[in-house]
């Protein structure tokens, strides 16, 4: 065989090396495409949707109403909007302040497109359990553990941890846990006024020989050291509707609590430090504002209550979709490969804005008033932060306007009135956490509100 000479071998190993650098460039940059079979399908579909952009306004969805004629989904219009592509502005609308709909992170999740979709497989998890005979991924399982660690929020380790249908469903497997199941009376469940109206609608409704709601918490302040009464006190920190960081009022022997941390996140409120509670229950809906997920869980610090609300699960639903934990999976990998720091700053930011908007428009106002936080220490930002609640609790400070809401009902501003908190009618929540769109009606109507005021103080 003929030889080839030295220099020759070097410049063909070249000439191989180069090609086959050429190749792997070419297959990882446009070759994609090739490899992608089935979800192929499944992409164009999503981003098709997504690049309708309904004005900014508005949004379609993959499974939104699409006429007989055409064939994309319908927009979807943000309040005040309309027309085909949300483009037409209703003027004078009413604002809706009312449901606590947290869309105020949606622009968040756009501008993270790209690793935030998941893309579902038709086989993905037919199954009714997971490999190894629960109802719990515990790749989940250990993000939540890793997430809380990283915030400083609640302490996770040596507790247990329990999936549930949003915090509406653990609550309610909460109430059922804690209740004595062999009791003469049953346990009497209360909370600190205002509180979230959940808690006296679930319970009613699901009332038994084992709980029953009872209401303020305050008259039981002095009497549980004396009394044998099974008490149930929910504590929710910062507090729906009015943003203070609660504790519990109740202590004794027969005392129990569920501390609802919903909104203790870095977007409404400074971190003091690690929650360290019996029995503490978490949303997504309020941690990454995906409330349609429905997905919640509780940190538990006693196996039988683990183990009594693990019961009350697998009867009620057998668990959480599998689905919608792959959908928290995904977004709260987003959240830590971002330290955090990312979705936090924009929540923060956004309802600290809002906050101060709000203040300032009603500054000039001697009609209404808006409850006062003070700044904290935040362990997770590390520096003292202003308060940037979810909810403004307004109250009505003229004597003779006892009821806010119908105030502000007039001036075209729906709120929730005090009632639906158990406290006085003067008292009306303000929704802070919507869309923008929702949030910049509301201010407007505010203004058009007080300059009315202002203008009958100057007689013009
Ligand atoms: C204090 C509090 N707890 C629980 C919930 C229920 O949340 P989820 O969407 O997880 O059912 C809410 C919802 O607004 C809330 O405000």
């Amino acid at each position: 065989m003929a030889k080839i000479p030295k220099n020759s071998k070097f410049v063909l190993c070249l000439v191989f090396s180069m090609i086959f650098n050429l190749l792997f460039i070419i297959n990882l940059y446009v070759g994609g495409g090739w490899n992608l079979s089935w979800s192929s399908r499944a992409a164009e579909e999503a981003e098709a949707v997504a690049a309708i952009s309904c004005s900014g306004h508005g949004r379609a969805y993959l499974d939104g109403l699409v006429l007989d004629d055409e064939k994309q989904p319908l927009c979807e219009c943000n309040t005040c909007y309309s027309g085909p592509d949300c483009s037409q502005f209703i003027p004078n609308c009413a604002a809706d302040a009312d449901e606590g709909d947290p869309l105020f992170l949606e622009p968040f999740w756009i501008q993270h497109a790209a690793n935030s979709a998941v893309l579902v497989a038709g086989w993905h998890r037919m199954s009714y359990s997971y490999n190894d005979k629960t109802v719990i991924s515990k790749v989940l399982e250990k993000h939540i553990r890793k997430l809380h660690s990283l915030v400083g929020n609640a302490v996770t380790e040596d507790r247990f941890i329990i999936f549930g249908t949003g915090s509406t469903q653990v609550i309610s497997a909460a109430v059922h846990a804690l209740s004595p199941d062999n009791a003469s009376s049953p346990a009497r469940v209360v909370a600190s006024i205002p509180y979230y109206s959940l808690y006296r609608e679930q319970t009613d409704y699901f009332e038994s020989m084992h709980f029953k709601f009872e209401g303020d918490a305050s008259p039981w302040i002095n009497t549980t050291n004396t009394s044998s009464t099974n008490l149930i006190e929910f504590v929710t920190s910062p507090n729906n509707p009015d943003g203070q960081l609660n504790k519990a009022v109740l202590h004794g022997p027969y005392v129990k609590a569920i501390h609802d941390l919903a909104y203790y996140w870095p977007h409404f409120t400074p971190i003091p430090a690690p929650a360290d509670e019996d029995l503490m229950t978490f949303t997504l809906s309020k941690l990454t504002g995906h409330a349609g997920t429905r997905f919640g869980w509780a940190v538990i610090k006693k196996k039988s209550v683990y183990e009594r609300m693990t019961m009350h699960m697998e009867l009620n639903t057998m668990g959480v979709s599998r689905d919608s934990q792959l959908r928290a999976l995904k977004l709260l990998k987003v959240i830590l490969e971002g330290k955090g720091r990312e979705i936090f700053e924009f929540g923060y930011k956004t309802m600290k804005a809002r906050w101060e908007i709000l203040n300032q428009t009603l500054s000039l106002s001697n009609r209404f008033s808006l409850q006062k936080i003070p700044p904290q220490y935040c362990t997770f930002f590390q520096e003292f932060r202003e308060s940037s609640p979810a909810y403004a609790w307004l109250k009505c400070e003229r004597e003779e306007e006892k009821d806010c809401y119908a105030v502000l009902k007039a001036a075209n501003i729906i709120g929730r009135r005090g009632y639906m908190f158990s406290a006085e009618d003067r008292y009306v929540r303000l929704s802070m956490i919507k869309s923008r769109d929702d949030f910049d009606a509301l201010i407007e109507r505010l203004k058009e509100l007080v300059s009315e005021e202002e203008s009958v103080v100057k007689g013009t």
